[in-house]
């Protein structure tokens, strides 16, 4: 099959599209056609290397850990899907990934892709949209009334975030360049601070929680606009200071995505209710990975980028 893989740590050029062998799907395990692969800021740092003390992996890798496509079809025992089904899934990020024609999926980790999404637009959502649901809901406990800081509102974390956020009753806040906030008030985000004109924590008070996204300034400076019990959850390592939290009398925590089917289930029922919406900032062929690599690693997409595999 066809696959962009890379052979070493590097910049873009390290990624080649080359002929890999098919992968044979497992026990409990669908080997999925690939029609779209979205791409995630992930993608670009485990290529450079960056998570490479915590993930040895070995290479040549085939990176890209979100997909649409259809069952091809089933391993030995895997009975939730039809060879036909559309499904899309964030399939484990210790594998080979889906800038490839094919990939071997644990059935546990897929779902049927949401109805009314071509595959383009179905691959944009597993990963970025339950990344928000688990920092918003599992880990933030994020309540109708509440009120919410989203970091990095238009990107593809954040387009989940506001909207998912909004959908569950809360108020949303948002911080973006000046050019997203027509987006995000489409979105449902109720204020867009303009992060390069102000600064939130002199517009924001008394939160309930806030989704970093951004770590670094961005997180030293949220502490202070989040009411006393309230939470900081963070997408980004190394996790927050204990102490900081404690002496402002919040909580933090640290959180990283999981697949988890149900939630996807569920994330495609609200998207094909026309309660979420997927925004694509540009499709590239899978051939040209690497230009998605580079646009995705400016850190100014809109919603997300998909490469074309199909
Ligand atoms: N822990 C996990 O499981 C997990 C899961 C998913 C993602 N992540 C990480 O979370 C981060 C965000 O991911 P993503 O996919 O949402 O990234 P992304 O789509 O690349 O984010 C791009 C967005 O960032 C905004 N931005 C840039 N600088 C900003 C600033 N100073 N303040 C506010 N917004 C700013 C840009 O808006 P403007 O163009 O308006 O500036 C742009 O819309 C990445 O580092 C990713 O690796 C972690």
């Amino acid at each position: 099959m066809k696959a962009i893989r890379f052979h070493e740590y590097g910049g873009p050029e390290v990624l080649r599209y080359e002929d890999a062998p098919k992968p044979e799907p497992a026990p409990g395990e669908v080997l999925v056609r690939v029609h779209a692969a979205g791409i995630n800021p992930v993608d670009w740092k485990i290529r450079q290397g960056y998570m490479k003390a915590m993930r040895p992996y070995p290479l040549p890798l085939i990176p890209g850990w979100d997909l649409s496509g259809v069952v091809e079809t089933n391993g030995p025992g895997a009975t939730r899907f039809q060879p036909g089904d559309g499904v899309y899934s964030r399939p484990d990020l210790g594998r080979n990934g889906a800038y490839a024609e094919y990939i071997a999926v644990r059935e546990e980790e897929l779902a049927v892709k949401p109805k009314t999404l071509d595959h383009l637009h179905a691959a944009a959502v597993p990963l970025t949209a339950l990344t928000a649901w688990q920092a918003l809901f599992d880990a933030g406990g994020v309540t109708a009334g509440q009120t919410v800081l989203i970091h990095a509102a238009a990107g593809g974390v954040g387009s989940f975030a506001v909207q998912l956020a909004h959908w569950r009753g809360a108020r949303v806040i948002g911080t973006a360049s000046a050019r997203n906030h027509e987006y995000l008030k489409s979105l449902g985000c109720d204020q867009a601070i303009d992060y390069t004109t102000t600064r939130f924590e002199d517009v924001v008070r008394d939160v309930d929680m806030v989704l970093d996204t951004m770590s670094g300034e961005t997180r030293a400076r949220s502490w202070s606009v989040i009411r006393k019990g309230g939470i900081l959850v963070t997408i980004l390592g190394p996790g927050p200071s204990e102490e900081e939290a404690a002496s402002r009398g919040v909580r933090a925590a640290l959180f990283l995505v999981r697949a988890d089917a149900a939630q996807l289930s569920e994330i495609a029922q609200l998207i094909d209710a026309g309660i979420v919406k997927v925004h694509l900032d540009a499709v590239f062929p899978l051939a040209d990975a690497a230009h998605a690599h580079e646009l995705s690693a400016t850190n100014r997409v809109r919603g997300k980028i998909v490469l074309k595999v199909v």
